[in-house]
C-alpha cells in the first residue's frame, strides 16, 4: 500500500513537470519571436548586449534576481544606474508596449536562454497582476 502511494505521488509530480515543460516550451517559442522583433536590436542575438551601453541578458544576475522587477521594467521602461554582472549601466530602456502574453513569453525565453534557467514558468496572469499593482 505504502509503495503504491509513493509511486502515485512520483507519477503525479512527473506529469506535473511534463505539463510545465510543455507550457514553457510553447511560451519560449513565441518569446523568441518577440525577442527577435523587439529586444535583439539592443540586447543582441545571444543576449550579450553591448558592453557599457546595453546590458547583457546572458547569465544576467540582475535579470535573474527578481522576475517581478523584470516585468515592471518591460511595462514601464527602465532608466538610472543599475549594476549587471559587476558592470554599471546608466542608460534608458523605453517601455516595451508589449501585452501581458508577450511579456510572459519574452521573459520565459530570456530567463531560460543564454545560460539562464528559471525555476518557474511566468504566466500572463502573473504579468497582469503586476501591471494592475503599478496603476
Ligand atoms: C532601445 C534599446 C533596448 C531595447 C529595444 C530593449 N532594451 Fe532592455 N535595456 C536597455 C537598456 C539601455 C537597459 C539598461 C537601462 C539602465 O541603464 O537603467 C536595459 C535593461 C534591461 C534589463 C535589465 C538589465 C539586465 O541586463 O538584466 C532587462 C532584463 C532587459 N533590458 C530586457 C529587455 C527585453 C526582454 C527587451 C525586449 C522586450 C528589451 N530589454 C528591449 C535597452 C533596450
Amino acid at each position: 500500500m505504502g509503495l503504491v502511494c509513493i509511486c502515485g505521488l512520483a507519477l503525479a509530480s512527473f506529469a506535473f513537470k511534463n505539463s510545465q515543460d510543455a507550457e514553457l516550451e510553447k511560451s519560449m517559442k513565441a518569446g523568441k519571436e518577440v525577442y527577435s522583433a523587439v529586444c535583439l536590436a539592443c540586447h543582441m542575438d545571444k543576449g550579450q548586449g553591448i558592453p557599457g551601453v546595453f546590458p547583457p541578458l546572458a547569465a544576467s544576475d540582475y535579470l535573474m534576481a527578481d522576475r517581478e522587477r523584470a516585468v515592471k521594467n518591460l511595462i514601464q521602461g527602465l532608466k538610472g544606474e543599475i549594476t549587471v554582472n559587476g558592470t554599471k549601466y546608466n542608460q534608458v530602456m523605453p517601455a516595451s508596449g508589449l501585452d501581458d502574453q508577450d511579456i510572459a513569453d519574452v521573459l520565459n525565453y530570456v530567463m531560460n536562454s543564454f545560460g539562464n534557467e528559471a525555476e518557474k514558468v511566468l504566466t500572463p496572469k502573473e504579468v497582469a497582476k503586476i501591471r494592475a499593482e503599478l496603476k
